[in-house]
């Protein structure tokens, strides 16, 4: 099939979460089994990257949407990526959604709704043959908010090309002041329950999960999840709606081969499973990079986007009782500033013993994952979660909130901990097992083990998603007979 797979980040130049990771590793391992091409803003990494961009095609203007040209580039490995060549869009100084730091949240683009928009409408050009390329898709795969309307718009053209949608995330939701709709060429009869209305505001999340043919989302339990009003970001209702009619999977993420830790050259030793004293290595440039004493405690790590999702706070109010028991901490993210403060406070307060770094490092990150021995991801809600599969995969034991994707790639007591509910007395107590078992050396190096060996490979989702694929094209061209 072909299929032309839209995101707002990819690792490759931009990353601010896992949908950058997930947008540079999933089209690869598909594309052994279908023709899948990228489509994303050319962001200023993307103009300022050493590939050459071809122009292809253009795109014509739609209401308050300007026109722009497509770009085409050929990564080394034959990937193809189409670019929406649109400077006053998309090439500023800051991130692909706003200056804030941690990406999604606060300090977004004033102009996010012509900007995703564009994005959106740009898909459903070329779905509908309208970008004068050679090359037409048969299928969209859709990613998040920010691509919500391509099926929407598809669908107020007139045209029938199927769609899948994944949900990455279902509480950045994309909603715009209802007056934006005319900008956007949103036919006033689509705002409505059943349209792109959400508590009288315009949701491009919303327009995605009604517009397309079938929802995903990134891992089985949180499939579940979002179909109740606890996770449903008032979205449920419609969500149960499409798991009623078979139009809601879970299909889980997973990591590709470059998170290995006996050949990332990022590592400043390479290791495997058993090789401690290489593990050590990266512990003690940990520790150094970090300021924190010689120790021989358990480091406990957090690299993660520092929002209320994540729970961070937790890690907060748990932090000295961690200190008090003979263990290190270091942090790496960025997010809400109130929380970035109370990190720089803790690592204060706390010489030696606590180290924090408020910025994104991938380098920093993955010796991180590679020098410590316990992952926090303490997270409230988690769609699937990939650090907690880095962490296993370096060796490090995630301490996880049973939920989403944590609940379905953590064994509890075999490769990580998992507690119930996101609250500090549970949280501590999974910490005091892990220490426990961090002094049971035998038991502790055995889930190390067990945790290095885990099978979170893509190639697992290679198979659910082809049959998704097929199902769906084959049920449009039976819709279009
Ligand atoms: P989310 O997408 O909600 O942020 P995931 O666990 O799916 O959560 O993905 C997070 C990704 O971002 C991982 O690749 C993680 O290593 C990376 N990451 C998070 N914070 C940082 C940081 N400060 N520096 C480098 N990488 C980071
Ligand atoms: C989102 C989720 C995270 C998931 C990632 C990639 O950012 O918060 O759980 O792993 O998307 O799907």
């Amino acid at each position: 099939q072909r299929i032309l797979f839209v995101t707002p980040e990819i690792a490759d130049f931009v990353k601010v979460g896992g949908l950058g990771d997930v947008s540079s590793a999933l089209p690869r391992a598909l594309a052994a089994h279908h023709d899948i091409r990228i489509l994303m803003p050319a962001y200023r990494e993307v103009r300022n990257s050493a590939l050459n961009i071809r122009r292809v095609g253009r795109l014509p203007a739609h209401a308050g949407l300007p026109a722009c040209e497509l770009g085409e580039m050929t990564c080394a490995d034959g990937m193809v990526i189409y670019v929406l060549l649109c400077p006053e869009l998309y090439e500023r100084d800051g991130g692909p959604y706003g200056t804030g730091p941690g990406g999604y949240g606060s300090g977004g683009w004033e102009d996010n709704d012509i900007r995703f928009a564009r994005l959106s409408l740009a898909a459903a050009q070329i779905a509908a043959g309208q970008a004068g390329l050679d090359w037409r898709p048969q299928l969209l795969h859709l990613n998040d908010w920010s691509c919500g309307l391509a099926p929407a718009y598809l669908a107020w053209m007139g045209h029938k090309v199927p769609s899948v949608f994944t949900i990455h995330n279902l509480a950045y939701q994309g909603l715009f002041d209802r007056s934006r709709c005319a900008a956007l060429g949103i036919p006033e009869c689509a705002f409505h329950i059943e349209g792109v209305e959400y508590y009288d505001r315009l949701s491009f999340m919303k327009a995605g999960i009604v517009y397309a043919s079938h929802v995903t989302t990134v891992s089985a339990t949180y499939a579940r999840e979002i179909t109740t009003p606890e996770f449903g970001c008032g979205l449920d209702g419609l969500l149960r709606c499409k798991a009623r009619q078979g139009r809601l999977s879970g299909i889980p993420n997973g990591i590709d081969d470059s998170w290995d830790p006996r050949t990332d050259a990022h590592l400043v030793q390479a290791f495997s499973a058993n090789d401690w004293r290489g593990k050590r290595a990266n512990a003690d440039y940990v520790r150094h990079r970090f300021g924190l004493a010689p120790s021989a405690g358990p480091l406990f790590a957090m690299v993660s986007r520092m929002v209320h999702q994540k729970g961070v706070d937790l890690v907060i109010e748990a932090a000295p009782s961690i200190v008090q028991a003979g263990g290190q901490l270091v942090f790496i993210g960025s997010g809400e500033r109130r929380v970035e403060a109370q990190l720089d406070r803790l690592a204060e307060r706390y010489p030696g013993a606590v180290g924090t770094y408020i910025g994104f490092d991938e380098y920093e990150a993955r010796c991180i994952y590679a020098g410590s021995d316990f992952l926090l991801m303490p997270s409230r809600f988690e769609p699937c979660g990939l650090s907690q599969m880095y962490a296993q995969r370096f060796g490090s034991l995630p301490i996880a909130h049973r939920t989403g994707g944590l609940a379905d790639t953590i064994e509890n007591g075999v490769t990580g901990f998992l507690f119930e509910g996101a609250n500090l007395a549970s949280f501590m107590q999974a910490l005091q097992q892990a220490f426990s078992v961090y002094h049971s050396t035998e038991l502790f190096y055995a889930m190390r083990r067990a945790a290095m060996t885990g099978r979170y490979h893509w190639r697992q989702s290679i198979a659910p998603y082809t049959q998704l694929y097929r199902r769906i094209c084959n049920e449009a061209d039976v819709e279009v007979q």
